[in-house]
């Protein structure tokens, strides 16, 4: 089968993983109109590209708070990797660093935070932690992630609660037997995700900041309000995202609700985007609107449940090269030449 852009891998798990792990990616809460306003989104804005710009030599290169990474595409925190490959997280940690950007491991992730590190040494990474009613075990995971050469912290704010997603429902969700929540074993059976603190508030920034030296990310942000809010806390980086849409179901597409996050802020710290991303021009049209970087969840799965590593190596390069030909369609040959002049913004 020739994999010629993300539709293909994602035909390829849907056909080849077990329907319980399927639906687990594929979820998205209630009726997903969220989570299908993600993609939709994308196909309501347009370019306004410029002709004749010489691009000859185009350069994909950006930064994500001061390190270089190849191209403006990382990988978003999703749990459970050994469902999608059984080398699991350690596989997407190996594909991140061959294609030089960066892999935000997820709290629930079915290898430790060590063996993360350990099967990409040098590679950018950030540990994407969600705030558990035991303090303690969430101080713990934040000091073993800087000891383990993780260089941010992303900390998830749109799940005080697990959304309602009806396949999980149905299929009795849970990880299989020997598959094992390693970061957190010991602190609670598998199942119980809910030991999630749902009291959780702005000070508790205050609170992460007194345990760790690393950049602090916020993610799940979606209006002006919590970005500034988020400012105010003083986080290095906003992640505008809905969860894929798998937690509120009628909130706003993330491309939608960049721009006023990007208003507000007013460069005061970076914002990035997660949600929908398919294809090149997705990621031109968001740093367009003003996002330095985006993420990519369920596509990085179907990368790794068609071959690993290699697999999801395959698939970031399939966007790397997509991007690459939009900006130099758009008359793009440099990421900071992209702004919002190439998007018709009065559509929005
Ligand atoms: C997620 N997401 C997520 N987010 C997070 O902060 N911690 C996590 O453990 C997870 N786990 C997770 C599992 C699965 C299967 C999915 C699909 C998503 C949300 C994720 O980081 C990201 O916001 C979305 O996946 C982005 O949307 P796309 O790229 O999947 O459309």
């Amino acid at each position: 089968m020739a994999m010629v852009c993300l539709s293909d891998f994602e035909a390829y798990a849907k056909k080849y993983l077990p329907k319980i792990a399927w639906d687990f990616f594929a979820a998205g809460a209630d009726d997903c109109s969220t989570r299908d306003e993600n993609i939709l989104a994308y196909k309501r804005i347009h370019f306004r590209p410029r002709m004749l710009q010489d691009v000859s030599m185009i350069h994909t290169r950006t930064k994500l708070l001061g390190t270089e990474i190849s191209f403006p595409v990382g990988i978003a925190p999703t749990g459970f990797h050994q469902l999608a490959w059984p080398d699991g997280e350690k596989s997407t940690a190996r594909a991140a660093r061959t294609m030089n950007t960066c892999y935000i491991a997820s709290t629930y992730s079915t290898c430790t935070l060590e063996e993360i590190s350990a099967a990409a040494p040098g590679g950018l990474r950030w540990f994407q932690l969600y705030i558990h009613r035991n303090r303690a075990v969430s101080q713990q995971l934040v000091q073993r992630a800087a000891a383990a050469g993780f260089q941010g912290l992303v900390l998830t704010a749109d799940l005080p609660y697990t959304g309602k997603r009806r396949d999980d429902v149905r299929n009795g969700f849970c990880l299989p037997p020997h598959m094992k929540l390693k970061n957190l074993e010991g602190a609670f059976e598998v199942c119980k995700i809910s030991l999630l603190d749902p009291s959780v508030t702005w000070n508790d920034i205050y609170w992460l900041r007194s345990l760790t030296h690393l950049p602090i990310i916020i993610k799940g942000i979606l209006t002006k309000e919590d970005a500034e809010l988020a400012v105010r806390h003083g986080v290095q980086g906003i992640i505008v995202s809905n969860h894929g849409g798998r937690q509120l179901d009628g909130g706003p597409a993330t491309i939608d609700a960049l721009v006023e996050v990007v208003d507000a802020v007013q460069g005061r710290v970076e914002v990035y985007l997660d949600g929908g991303i398919r294809k090149g021009s997705d990621v031109l049209k968001a740093l367009a609107l003003g996002a330095k970087c985006v993420f990519i969840g369920r596509p990085a799965l179907w990368g790794l449940a068609y071959k690993g590593e290699e697999g999801l190596q395959d698939l970031l390069r399939i966007l790397q090269d997509e991007f690459r030909l939009s900006m130099a369609l758009a008359g793009c040959s440099s990421v900071s030449e992209i702004g919002r002049h190439l998007v018709q913004v009065s559509k929005l």
